[in-house]
């Protein structure tokens, strides 16, 4: 039977990681896994869908929710419930802390896909995933610092040289509603001068508009007037805070003062890491911020927040960019070269597999000069032969692959201990 080639492909905007890329996505999650916990940070592992309504508070007039959420009813025949594919993980945290109401602090790290119907490109993706921490039950500055640093140290430790830090404040329920009747004449003043989106989100979210990636937008938000000039003196003492904090750990960063991020839940600080060495319309590595009001959104008790999502793929993409953090080695330590059928590779494999030595071995009963082409190409250190020779006398012959030691013939016996020495030599 043969099978139509490429009828089915991965959904657009989804894709398939193979080996050894995989195995660079897995690292990159085992190195944020480490210094997440370092920071004091345990895992979440919530459900990759949620009630719609949880997403609702990203903020009606934002894309994700507008126009990117993956959403399907259940089969319940008398009431369905409507549900999303998670667009991002800090509401399922939230709704995870008000359901369970866990001691406060409370910090979460997490990892995993995200679903987001979005126009696909590079590096951005309908499916994509993301590395991130949750801090409930405080709104210490210093816990605003600790959630910047640790980003900023987890990029380093990749080798990113290359990532700018913005900053801003976006005050909260003291303040904002001063700022936003600011921008909302100034915006009205200027109307006609306004894309007809902008006019529409204007209606909605003033605060949005400044989210505008819209060219025709551009000069008028450029001469907006800026959320920190009316900053409360408790979150301008809050936001000074974060600021020290940041200098005190020497950690660079810029006033972004018209960053608004791209959700509604955000109050006091936010912040965003962009790489210069990617383009413009993908060069967010990652963000985050403060969300003080969201738990209380969520039915939960008023309960302050700050946390981050760093987007794996963009990463991955940035790390390409500055020639860093590559794909780790996928080679088998052995390979077996079986002359006489197959039979006793299977056994010489489980063997050397149970002494937790990598290995991997030839099939379909191929010719010896074949299995010792694959043995090569396997990059394996060793390779082990089995001819009718040592199957009569119940021998393995070792064959270093990458060195000049003697090739040695051994009792079966021995093979592990051996192959075990040679490896250590060879590292
Ligand atoms: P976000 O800015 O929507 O924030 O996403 C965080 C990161 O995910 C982005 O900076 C980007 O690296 C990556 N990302 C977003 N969309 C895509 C996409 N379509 N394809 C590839 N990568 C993407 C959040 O999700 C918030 N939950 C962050 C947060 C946590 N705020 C507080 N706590």
């Amino acid at each position: 039977m043969t099978l139509a080639a490429s009828k089915f492909q991965a959904p657009k905007g989804t894709r398939d990681v193979l080996s050894p890329e995989s195995a660079r996505q897995r690292a990159l999650v085992n190195t944020f896994a480490v210094m997440a916990e370092r920071a004091g940070f345990g895992q979440i592992v919530s459900p990759m869908f949620e009630e719609v309504g949880v997403f609702k508070r990203l903020g009606e007039a934002t894309d994700v929710v507008s126009k990117e959420m993956f959403t399907f009813f259940d089969k319940d025949q008398k009431s369905p419930t409507e549900f999303a594919l998670r667009p991002e993980l800090t509401a399922s945290v939230v709704r995870a802390f008000v359901q369970h109401r866990p001691l406060v602090p409370w910090k979460a790290w997490y990892e995993g896909p995200q679903f987001r119907y979005e126009k696909p490109q590079a590096g951005r993706y309908r499916q994509f995933n993301q590395i991130g921490v949750e801090a409930l039950g405080t709104d210490d500055p210093h816990m605003d610092v600790e959630v910047i640093a640790l980003a900023a140290d987890f990029y380093a430790e990749l080798g990113l040289t290359r990532n700018r830090l913005l900053i801003n404040s976006l005050g909260d329920a003291s303040c904002r509603p001063a700022y936003l009747e600011a921008l909302t004449t100034y915006f009205q003043s200027n109307l006609s001068a306004l894309s007809e989106q902008s006019r529409v989100t204007l209606e909605i979210n003033p605060l949005r508009v400044l989210d505008s990636k819209r060219e025709q937008d551009q000069q008028l938000i450029d001469d907006a007037p800026v959320m920190v000039d009316f900053l409360s003196e408790d979150t301008g003492s809050h936001f000074a805070s974060v600021r020290a904090g940041l200098e005190l750990l020497g950690i660079p960063y810029e006033i972004s003062p018209r960053l608004v991020r791209g959700l509604d839940y955000y109050t006091r600080t936010t912040f965003e890491f962009a790489n210069d060495v990617m383009e413009a319309a993908q060069n967010a590595v990652g963000g985050g911020g403060r969300y003080d009001g969201l738990a209380q959104d969520l039915g939960g008790p008023a309960t302050p927040g700050v946390g981050f999502a760093l987007g794996v793929e963009r990463i991955l993409l940035a790390c390409d960019a500055e020639g860093v953090f590559p794909a780790p080695g996928t080679t088998v330590d052995v390979f077996v070269v079986d002359a006489t059928g197959g039979q006793n590779a299977l056994a010489l494999a489980a063997q050397m597999r149970s002494h937790s030595v990598s290995v991997d071995r030839a099939f379909d009963g191929r010719s010896m000069k074949s299995q010792m082409k694959a043995a090569d190409r396997s990059g394996a250190a060793v390779a082990l032969i089995l001819g009718e020779d040592e199957m009569t006398s119940n021998t393995v012959t070792i064959r270093s692959m990458r060195t000049n030691d003697p090739q040695v013939t051994v009792p079966r016996a021995q093979v592990a201990e051996e192959v075990l020495k040679r490896l250590e030599q060879q590292q």
